[in-house]
């Protein structure tokens, strides 16, 4: 068998499902809100954790294009949490080394919600330790439609012919496309479900999910999820275990 040193070991790419906020506050017989003001301190924990153990790009799944249709008072609450916490964390993002993006479309934004995103990304965008990127807005079939329809636009517009579309070519026409593919998915809150989250992206990826509540996430947490990975043979539909 091939020897894998440590450094396979970890996944370059985690992108992260972070559910169970509702039920973290339910739970504690609070207001849903509370639950997302708490899903910020997990955050804030899976970063510090992604940046210790050597991860390069952490995905959080935080706003899916299907949450809009929650109640307007949560939701309003979710966007301003996201504007608040730009203001607070964007120095202590910047002295981390993290460049944070945003990955989504970003046309279903009020003005002011785009005004932070705007914000965030300028003023990190020097960050080279670990890429941040906050799936809002987004949900894989809306990527993929946007995506193809933007194909199509190019092939009506001449500048594209049907030949040239290849799975590289869809890779890198997807919001994702500056990123490598997410190795690991985590989800947290007890489902098992992708919920529209990296469905073209999560071909290869190791799925690991966990019943802790987002708000519980902590660094053990991400350490246990790790330490799963580690122990899995990624094949890619080969019979050999890969060596790189
Ligand atoms: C995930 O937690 C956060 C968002 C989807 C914004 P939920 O709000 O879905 O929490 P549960 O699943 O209802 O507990
Ligand atoms: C997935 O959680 C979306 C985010 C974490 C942002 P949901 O709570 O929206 O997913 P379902 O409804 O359980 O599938
Ligand atoms: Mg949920």
């Amino acid at each position: 068998m091939a020897h894998k040193n440590q450094e396979h070991k970890i996944p370059t790419h985690v992108a992260i499902i972070m559910d169970g906020n509702g039920r973290w506050a339910q739970q504690r017989g609070k207001e849903r809100p509370e639950g997302h003001i708490a899903g910020v301190e997990a955050v804030r924990r899976a970063l510090k954790a992604a940046v210790a153990e050597g991860v390069k790009y952490l995905t959080l799944y935080t706003f899916s294009t299907e949450n809009w249709g929650r109640p307007k008072e949560e939701v309003d609450g979710i966007m301003e949490l996201f504007c608040r916490s730009v203001v607070a964390e964007t120095p202590e993002l910047k002295a981390q080394g993290v460049r944070a993006r945003i990955m989504g479309d970003r046309r279903g934004f009020s003005e002011k919600v785009n005004h932070y995103i705007d914000r965030i990304e300028s003023e990190t965008a020097e960050g080279e330790r670990i890429t941040l990127i906050f799936a809002m807005n987004y949900s894989s079939r809306h990527e993929l439609t946007e995506t193809f329809r933007t194909l199509a636009k190019r092939i009506s517009e001449g500048s594209l012919v049907s030949e040239d579309i290849t799975t590289e070519l869809i890779s890198n026409s997807l919001y994702s496309r500056e990123y490598p593919d997410p190795d690991l998915i985590i989800r947290t809150g007890g489902e098992y479900r992708l919920s529209n989250f990296l469905l073209w992206q999560a071909a290869y990826s190791e799925l690991y999910f966990t019943p802790t509540l987002w708000p519980d996430f902590n660094h053990e947490s991400f350490r246990e999820a790790l330490e799963a990975y580690a122990g899995r043979n990624r094949r890619f539909g080969l019979v050999e275990e890969p060596t790189k």
